[in-house]
This record gives C-alpha cells, structure tokens and sequence, in this order.
C-alpha cells in the first residue's frame, strides 16, 4: 500500500486510504485512473505543504473565513460544491434534447474535489483561532490550489477549474465544469453571508 507521510514527526498520521476515505464516492466517479490518483497527490500534497497532521483537523476547519459558516466544515464544503456542480451537469444532460457544450465529467468532479484544495495552505488554527495563513496572505486558494494542481501534472483545464473557480475567474474564459463548480460553490455560500446580514428571509 502507497503510504504518504504527511506528518512532522515519524508517524504517518493522514493516509493515501484516508483521503480515499473521505470522497470515495465522488473519487469513484472519476472514471481516468491517473486523474483520480493525481486529484488523490494533489489532496496530499496540500495536507503536507500545510502541516495537517490528522482528518480531525480538516473536519473543524471551517470552509471560509469571510463568514460565519455554522459548523459546516471544509470536508462537508468541498463534498456538497462537487455533488451540486454534478447536480447541475446532470440536470441538464438529462433535460436538454440537444448540449449545446459537452460536460466533462472527470473534470466536473475532479474540480470539485479540488476547487478549494489551496485552503489546506490558506487556513490554519493559531492554537485559539482559525486564521488566514502566511501563505493565504501571499496567494488566495485559487492561485495555491492551482499550484498544487499543476505540480502533480493534472491538464490545464482541470488547472482552469481551480483558479477560476472564484473571484479570479470573474470575466475570464472557463470552462464549463468552472462554471458548474462556480455556481455551486456560491450556492454554498451566499446563504450563509445572506444569514449573517439578516437577508436571508426564515
Ligand atoms: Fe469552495
């Protein structure tokens, strides 16, 4: 079995097996073996770059920072954007009686996965605390994730759902699984900031 060692000290805390563990559903439905292993190195190379040094951890960290996000955490985040952006491919493959764009299914979810694999380097915990990282001041998660894409070789439009997934992709040309990704990913989150303003009418 690969073991990846992501921890400061000699004991392997955080596994290959446990990122599996954590989107084996959504890591199923990438259907190219090599993009799966290298959406898997990415996730790994995040979680050594930022020092994570158990699953418990990325479970109490909350997706964002801008807002208050209610308990969910960055696990749960990146797991509902990868099930909405195929919630809304599939919607209309299922719907339309002609595509006017071919969806990439492989790329929808390998994005997914990754849109916010650069908050592994952006976010940390001060021991009080949850904070924007040395690293988050210097490059956002799109630039960071992007990074970490492109450094285990995944294709440049998979690298396009990444970087333009947010703010960054704002006016830019994207792909159509960055449109997806972006569309669920503010579905996630504009409640939230809505809630906190008091303009989410409950
Ligand atoms: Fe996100």
């Amino acid at each position: 079995m690969l073991r990846y060692c992501l921890n400061k000290g000699a004991e392997i805390v955080i596994e290959k097996d446990d990122i599996i563990a954590l989107f084996g559903p959504q890591l199923g439905m990438i259907k190219d073996d090599l993009i799966r292993e290298k959406v898997i190195k990415a996730w790994s190379l995040g979680i050594k770059r930022g020092k994570w040094e158990s699953i418990e951890e990325l479970e109490k960290m909350p997706f964002t920072l801008l807002t208050n996000t209610h308990g969910i955490n960055f696990i749960e985040h990146t797991i509902a954007v990868t099930e909405g952006a195929i919630g809304l491919a599939v919607a209309q493959m299922e719907t339309y009686r002609s595509m006017p764009y071919e969806i990439d299914m492989d790329r929808l979810v390998a994005g997914g996965l990754l849109h916010d694999v650069g908050k592994l380097l952006e976010i940390e915990f001060d021991g009080e605390e949850w904070r924007k990282s040395r690293s988050g001041k210097c490059a956002r998660h799109p630039i960071s994730g992007a990074i970490l894409a492109a450094e285990v070789g995944l294709p440049e439009e998979y690298i396009n759902t990444i970087g333009c997934h947010a703010k960054e992709g704002n006016g830019r040309p994207q792909v159509i699984e960055t449109v997806l990704i972006h569309q669920a990913d503010f579905a996630t989150f504009d409640p939230l900031v809505m809630k906190s303003k008091d303009m989410l009418i409950e």
